[in-house]
Parts: structure tokens; C-alpha cells; sequence
């Protein structure tokens, strides 16, 4: 087992194969959940957006997004369970990344999204991106490293237009770097935000940077089950580095899980970003 410097296990094949099959296989058994958890925020935040804003199809950019993974439970109202159930599973196993394809296909057209909703995906995985936009997950992709990178022309293009923000599991990968620079690509609208993050991963240098640009962050009271540890060793290393940030793992992650906060960050003024929004659009 490799670890990667934050003390967790690095899961990196995972990430960038050419169908969901390994990244379900792999996570199944540490019950990672975290996006289950994430939708009826995420929903709600959507509803709330589309209503204050008027905006009748809001555009998401689900910042990690991986095989498309949450875009499939808002859009399609998956659930995990499902997920681990049609990727996971011995009759999928020998069977072409093309049949899956087509499955997940039938999936997007036999189920009506339950709003109007738009869902961009910026990850740095070619492979994970391309499967999320055949299957019909993902309406739009953007394969960029905004950590090392700006925007190109064409990227910037993609992600303007964004009404609202989301991510699971990927701030600690990404920084502060890549959230200004997509919101930097608006111009003067604020998308909306919200970010399942690790407790391990401090937030403050994004709460700061995003001030910087009129946003008011609030972190939201609970705490969310990400996963179970991977071994003892990792969870050895994770406590050390929640110790040095100075987070109390009594009761949490010393019972064996990973567990994730939520941050939502809104524009100051919310009613000026409406007017903005709308001159842009
Ligand atoms: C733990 S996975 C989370 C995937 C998905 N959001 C979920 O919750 O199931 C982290 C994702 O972040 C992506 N990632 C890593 N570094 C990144 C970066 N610099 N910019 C964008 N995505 C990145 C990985 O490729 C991977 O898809």
C-alpha cells in the first residue's frame, strides 16, 4: 500500500482508467460515500440558486468530477448503492467498456432529470472525462490542470457561464489556485459554491482567497462519512497530520472513518451578482 504525503493511501490508478469498474471496485469495500452524502445539499443549493437567480437551467461544474459520478445522482438521481451495484459486480467484469457505454447511455435516456440542469466536469483524468461525457453523465468537459496551468482560450470559454460550483473528495488536489482561476474565468459573475472537504485539509487559505474575490463562506455544522481507512497505518498517519493542523479526532476519525465538512461560499452580494449575471447571459 503507497501513501501519498497528506498520509493517505494513494489511489491514483484508480482515478484515470477508461470506465468507473476499477474506481468502484476499489472504493466499494471502504464504503466510500461521500457523494450520497453530498446530494440533497448539492440539490437543495441548485433549487435555491435556480429560484433567487431565475436562472430556469443552472450550468454546475463539478470541480473532480471523476467518471461523472455526481452529475450521474443529481441528473439521473442515482445512488451510490447503484452505482457500486452496476460497476462492482462479476457479470460486468468481462464485458467491453463499449456494452457499459451503452448501458449507462439507456440509464441518462430513461430517466428525466428531475430539473433542467447543465453539469460541466473539470478534472485532470482524459479517461475518466471522456467516459463521463459518452455515457451522457456530463454535458461538457474540461481536461486541465488549473494547479499548474491557466485556462487555455478554449477552457476559458468552457467554464464561463458557470452558475454554481461543486466538488467531493477533490479539495486537498485542488487549491485555492484552481477555484480562483475558474472563478476568475466568469469575469464579474460569482458562481455559487459548495465543497466536501477532509478535515485534514485545512480551508482557510481558500476562505481567504475567495473573500479576496466578494465571497462569504459558511461551514456547515455536520460532519459527513467519507470512507473507512484503508488500513491501520493509514489511519496512524492521518491522525498525526489532523494533530498538526490542530483537529480533534476523538469520536471520529479515531473510530475508523474519514470524515469530510462542507463549505459554502456565496457571493457577498448576491443581489448584484444577480444583476451581473444576468448582463453577461
Ligand atoms: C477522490 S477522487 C473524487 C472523485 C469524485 N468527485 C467522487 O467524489 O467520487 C479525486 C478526483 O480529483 C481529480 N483530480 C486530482 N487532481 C486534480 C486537479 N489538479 N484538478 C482537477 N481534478 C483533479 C482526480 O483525477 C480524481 O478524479
Amino acid at each position: 500500500m503507497r501513501f501519498d504525503t497528506t498520509g493517505k493511501v494513494s489511489l491514483d490508478h484508480i482515478y484515470d482508467q477508461p470506465d468507473p469498474r476499477t474506481y468502484f471496485t476499489v472504493l466499494r469495500p471502504l464504503d466510500y460515500g461521500v457523494p450520497q452524502q453530498a446530494k440533497p445539499y448539492f440539490a437543495k443549493l441548485i433549487t435555491e440558486y435556480r429560484e433567487s437567480q431565475d436562472v430556469a437551467a443552472p450550468k454546475v461544474l463539478d470541480i473532480g468530477c471523476s467518471y461523472g459520478i455526481n452529475a450521474a445522482l443529481l441528473k439521473y438521481d442515482a445512488t451510490m448503492d447503484e452505482l457500486y451495484a452496476r460497476y462492482d459486480d462479476d457479470l460486468r467484469a468481462g464485458e467491453s467498456r463499449e456494452t457499459l457505454l451503452a448501458r449507462d447511455r439507456e440509464l441518462a435516456r430513461s430517466r428525466q432529470p428531475p430539473q433542467a440542469i447543465r453539469f460541466a466536469g473539470l478534472d485532470t483524468s482524459a479517461g475518466a472525462l471522456s467516459y463521463a461525457l459518452e455515457a451522457g453523465f456530463l454535458d461538457d468537459v474540461v481536461h486541465a490542470d488549473l494547479e499548474k496551468h491557466e485556462p487555455t482560450p478554449r477552457q476559458l470559454v468552457q467554464l464561463s457561464g458557470t452558475d454554481l460550483v461543486i466538488s467531493t473528495g477533490c479539495v486537498g488536489y485542488v487549491t485555492e489556485r484552481t477555484l480562483t482561476r475558474v472563478v476568475r474565468a466568469q469575469g464579474v459573475r460569482r458562481p455559487w459554491m459548495a465543497h466536501f472537504v477532509l478535515r485534514m485539509f485545512p480551508f482557510d487559505s481558500v476562505e481567504r482567497a475567495l473573500a479576496g474575490l466578494g465571497y462569504r463562506t459558511v461551514r456547515v455544522d455536520e460532519v459527513f462519512r467519507q470512507r473507512r481507512f484503508a488500513s491501520s497505518q493509514e489511519q496512524s498517519l492521518v491522525l498525526d497530520n489532523l494533530s498538526a493542523a490542530g483537529v480533534d479526532p476523538q469520536g471520529l476519525e479515531t473510530e475508523g472513518w474519514l470524515y469530510a465538512q462542507l463549505y459554502i461560499s456565496r457571493p457577498y452580494d448576491i443581489t448584484g451578482t444577480n444583476d451581473a449575471n444576468r448582463e453577461q447571459s
